[in-house]
């Protein structure tokens, strides 16, 4: 393939030395921060992978690849020597959580997942009940059930299959031959379901789990399009992916946004770290190279809706409870203590029209084999808070949707595969269901002067009015 890009900008500057985000006030704030984050606007099209680069880090032999050399600098940067004792104190108490913690989940199996029905959450105003609220947020998982009327999710899996019988040029993944996962991003179906009303509805409650200061630039009732494919995986069928995390990998630590994520674990704090403290996430820079296996769109949450009826002995995403440019795996041997063979388990069971969602943090993986009689299959719809790092990325997808072609985070199109921008049956925009649904798709102005909105969702929804050009 002749599509490589050029290193990121950012891969040879020393680390910049801003403390802190200073509040925006419009775009060009957002664009001019710092010299380093100059680029938070513009995402990077995707390289493909290649023989030198894959989409992961290698799992091959017990040894990571070695680092280049300014990392051991970053290293000191991460913690102080003040903190040393703490900081090994804290990771022995670590330790004995993660066991304890390990066994809880190895008997619980496909039950260490919480469910909520969605009549629920329409009956809270549009927010989880308070209990479980809080169990789902110890889990960092959940499935919502009934989102969508079960018809409604068979019929769009009916037509997702149909258009790629009709065009048989669509990329299929791992290959033409074993389909798993279609290479389309704008499809009819993809458009209602990503627009449903109860679809957005179960997402905002998911967003609503996380919490954010009143200057802090996020809007958890309001999102940026994050264009992802769909799967049907068929009865026996190999899996691809092991344990990993998506968000990013070295940028965890070499992002100084990101790495303020986590400050309280590098105090020696970590059981005053909380994961659902969106300050520090809404700005991280989580691409730095522009790598395959990176994501360029802060999502909160994964998720995929069910379109099929999937059992717990057939599910492919488990759960638990860097090399720089690519996906972060995990594996037993770099990551003893997170105690994969317990902390893995299948999903529970899932219905057409039940919805999961996994924290950005929560290592997940692909079962290797789909041991079930009913094919897998699900829509990739996760969660992406309209914030300044999702900005541009709103941008790039309505462009891409407009246009019919891959959204730059995906691998560029191909001269030898179909594209949807030359099928005439693809999604458009009178296919968005609602005006949330428009709004995410960034084809209608964010409402600035909605009454009860703090500081920093006023000020965000600004800044992307303005990006969009409204
Ligand atoms: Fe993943």
């Amino acid at each position: 393939m002749s599509h490589i890009i050029s290193v990121h900008p950012l891969a040879s500057l020393p680390m910049a030395t801003a403390a802190v985000i200073n509040p925006r006030t419009s775009i060009d704030s957002l664009r001019s921060t710092t010299t380093s984050r100059s680029n938070i606007l513009h995402r990077l099209q995707k390289a493909l992978p290649t023989a030198d680069k894959d989409v992961w880090a290698s799992t091959h032999g017990s040894k990571p690849n070695p680092l280049p050399a300014r990392f051991a600098d970053l290293k000191k940067q991460l913690i102080k020597s003040n903190d040393y004792d703490a900081v090994q104190a804290s990771w022995d108490r670590l330790l004995l959580a993660l066991e304890k913690r390990s066994v809880e989940i190895a008997s619980a199996g496909p039950a260490a997942v919480p469910y909520v029905n969605f009549t629920d959450i329409q009956a809270s105003n549009g927010q989880f009940p308070t209990e479980i609220a809080e169990t789902i947020r110890t889990a960092g998982c959940c499935v919502v059930r009934g989102v969508v009327p079960r018809a409604q999710a068979l019929e769009w899996k009916a037509s997702l299959i149909s258009y790629v019988d009709r065009h048989q040029d669509i990329r299929r993944i791992p290959s033409a031959s074993d389909p798993q996962i279609y290479v389309t991003f704008w499809q009819k179906a993809q458009i209602e379901a990503r627009s449903h009303p109860a679809v957005i509805r179960a997402q905002v409650a998911m967003s609503q789990l996380y919490k954010a200061n009143e200057d802090t630039e996020v809007d958890l009732v309001n999102q940026a399009l994050y264009a992802d494919r769909w799967r049907v995986r068929r009865p026996g069928a190999p899996g691809a992916f092991g344990p990993h995390l998506d968000n990013g990998s070295i940028e965890r630590w070499e992002d100084e946004e990101y790495r303020k994520v986590f400050g309280k674990i590098w105090e020696g704090k970590w059981e005053e770290y909380d994961a659902w403290d969106m300050d520090h996430r809404a700005e991280a820079i989580m691409d730095l190279y522009g790598g395959p296996g990176a994501c360029s769109a802060f999502r909160s949450l994964q998720g995929w809706l069910s379109i099929d009826d999937n059992g717990p002995q057939y599910f492919s995403t488990s759960f638990f409870g860097a090399d720089p440019g690519q996906g972060q795996v995990v594996k037993d041997i770099w990551h003893p203590h997170l105690c994969l063979n317990k902390t893995v388990v299948s999903c529970p069971k899932a219905s057409p029209g039940d919805y999961l969602f996994w924290h950005c943090d929560l290592v997940h993986s692909v079962e290797k084999e789909h041991k079930g009689s009913n094919d897998s299959s699900v829509i990739y719809i996760p969660v992406v808070p309209l914030c300044g790092y999702n900005v541009g990325n709103l941008v790039e997808q309505r462009k891409a949707f407009l246009e019919g072609v891959p959204p730059p985070d995906m691998p560029p199109e191909s001269e030898t595969e179909g594209l949807e921008r030359d099928h005439e049956d693809r999604g458009k925009p009178e296919d968005i269901l609602t005006m949330e649904g428009r709004r995410l798709m960034g084809l209608e102005p964010f409402e600035v002067n909605e009454v009860g909105i703090t500081k920093g969702q006023k000020a965000i929804r600004q800044i992307a009015n303005e990006a969009l050009g409204f």
